[in-house]
């Protein structure tokens, strides 16, 4: 059996998707500079650019939209959202925010300065611009399996804990104002973090006096891996697993736009309340008042009830299982994979596909353009397009660790027949892959490069 689950529901509203000619998918190529970012999501026909704001909201949560409070000050729709926190995370403290990064820009521009460190078991892409922003280092100290995509390692994702007490141990500890931890990590291939793992983290961080923040997009999925694959963990509920983990913690930012299942949202939430309260005067100047944080009250809604939604055992276990079956059918073309598969997306090694293409052409790139040329369908490069940089005084280059094109499967948005497509497109790249070109980065902006760097075909 190809995939073990159906989907766990049934479509009650469609959205029509067309694949575009040839001929249109070529000139919409061109025109982007060969950035997937830049194409229409109208010219698009799989859509695996990420599952983030992606979701299907489900009919619990479009009925929650008829009873979204607008009102601006002390909406009810904000104290649904605030109990659902107050549920599933267990922090006290809280403020709304529209997405994720703004929870990370609050908690970076009050706590981070030049010259501060923050670990991570690797930074987001976001998460290190907001660190980065201020001078500071955002440094990923993911395990040695991590880095290895053939380690079968069941939590690729955990921090290095020596690595961690190190650093704690060599430098003074007002320059480590917050530590990290990505569940799941997605820079790492969307790997989860062990509840092991989690807990002896957090037990050195606490050591050295130092706050621990959880970076919490994909935290169910994280919970649901540790449910079956951690020892002794089988028998609790996802949501009695992912409430420990945040037990453990001070504090999270959270992207509700992943494991939130809305299509916007975030929040920062806390023990600590004079710092909430820091946070609240910056974010009523950038946001919003703090009972919606530049949401409306219908999104408040939507996410009180997602939060929950995406803790249905049956949910999850389709969700995590429909990965593993897209991820096992690409590794069984011979398209190299991470494995194993991580919770929401696949990882194909563009450097051990298209060994003839060099970093500096940008392998993982080079795939992008494939999958768009050969089926319309459009991943993301997590490679040195988005990770390495070149110095504006020295103009040296750097070159990310790994090469990969990220499959970000949204949630509850494609049927197990759209990935069926999505691995015949790669089974035809897979057929003339010598034949793919590197690229030549033409234009690049000073931070976050990825989203608006041009490229031409190299000859
Ligand atoms: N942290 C992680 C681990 C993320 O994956 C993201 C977003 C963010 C923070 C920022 O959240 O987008 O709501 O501001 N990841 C998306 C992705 C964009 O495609 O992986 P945001």
């Amino acid at each position: 059996m190809p995939f073990h689950l159906p989907e766990p529901w049934r479509v009650k509203v469609v959205e029509p998707i067309r694949l575009p000619t040839p001929e249109t998918r070529e000139q919409r190529l061109a025109a982007a500079g060969f950035n997937l970012f830049d194409v229409p999501a109208e010219a698009i026909f799989i859509d695996l650019l990420t599952d983030s704001g992606t979701a299907a909201m489900s009919d619990n949560q479009w009925a929650g939209l008829m009873l979204g409070d607008e009102s601006y000050a002390g909406a009810r729709s904000y104290y649904r959202f605030e109990e659902a926190v107050h549920e599933v995370f267990g922090f006290p403290h809280l403020i709304p925010v529209h997405q994720g990064r703004v929870a990370e820009n609050l908690l970076f521009s009050t706590l981070v300065d030049a010259g501060s460190i923050v670990p991570n078991n690797n930074h987001f892409d976001t998460t290190r611009a907001n660190i980065e922003i201020h001078g500071a280092r955002a440094l990923d100290l993911v395990i040695d399996e991590g880095r290895d995509p053939d380690s079968d390692h069941p939590f690729k994702g955990n921090i290095d804990l020596d690595k961690a007490r190190r650093l704690f141990e060599t430098t003074p500890r007002e320059r480590i104002p917050l530590a990290m931890l990505t569940l799941t990590n997605n820079s790492g291939g969307g790997q989860p973090v062990s509840l092991a793992n989690v807990r002896a983290y957090a037990e050195l961080c606490h050591e050295f006096g130092i706050p621990f923040y959880i970076d919490a997009c994909r935290f169910a999925e994280n919970a649901y891996f540790i449910q079956q694959r951690e020892e002794g963990q089988a028998a609790r509920s996802v949501a009695e697993i992912a409430r420990e983990v945040f037990d453990l913690a001070d504090g999270c930012t959270m992207s509700a736009k992943k494991d939130g299942l809305a299509n916007m949202g975030g929040f920062v939430a806390s023990r600590n309340r004079e710092l909430i309260e820091t946070l609240t005067q910056r974010l009523i100047l950038i946001e919003g008042f703090p009972t919606y944080g530049g949401l409306a009250g219908r999104d408040l809604e939507a996410v009180a009830r997602g939060l929950r939604e995406v803790l249905d055992p049956e949910y999850l276990r389709f969700r995590v299982g429909q990965l593993e079956a897209f991820g096992r059918r690409i590794h069984e073309l011979g398209v190299p994979i991470i494995r194993p598969v991580g919770g929401h997306a696949v990882y194909v090694d563009a450097r051990r596909f298209l060994p003839h293409i060099p970093p500096a052409e940008f392998p993982a790139q080079a795939l992008v353009v494939a999958l768009y040329r050969e089926g319309a369908v459009r991943g993301v490069e997590i490679g040195s397009v988005m990770f390495g940089r070149t110095d504006p005084e020295t103009g040296e280059k750097s070159y990310a660790d790994l090469e990969l094109v990220r499959l970000a499967v949204p949630r509850r948005v494609y049927t197990n027949t759209h990935l069926a497509y999505v691995v015949e497109v790669l089974e035809q790249i897979r057929d003339r892959r010598d034949r793919l070109k590197g690229l030549r980065m033409v234009h690049e902006a000073p931070v976050l490069r990825h989203f608006t760097a041009r490229f031409e075909e190299l000859a």
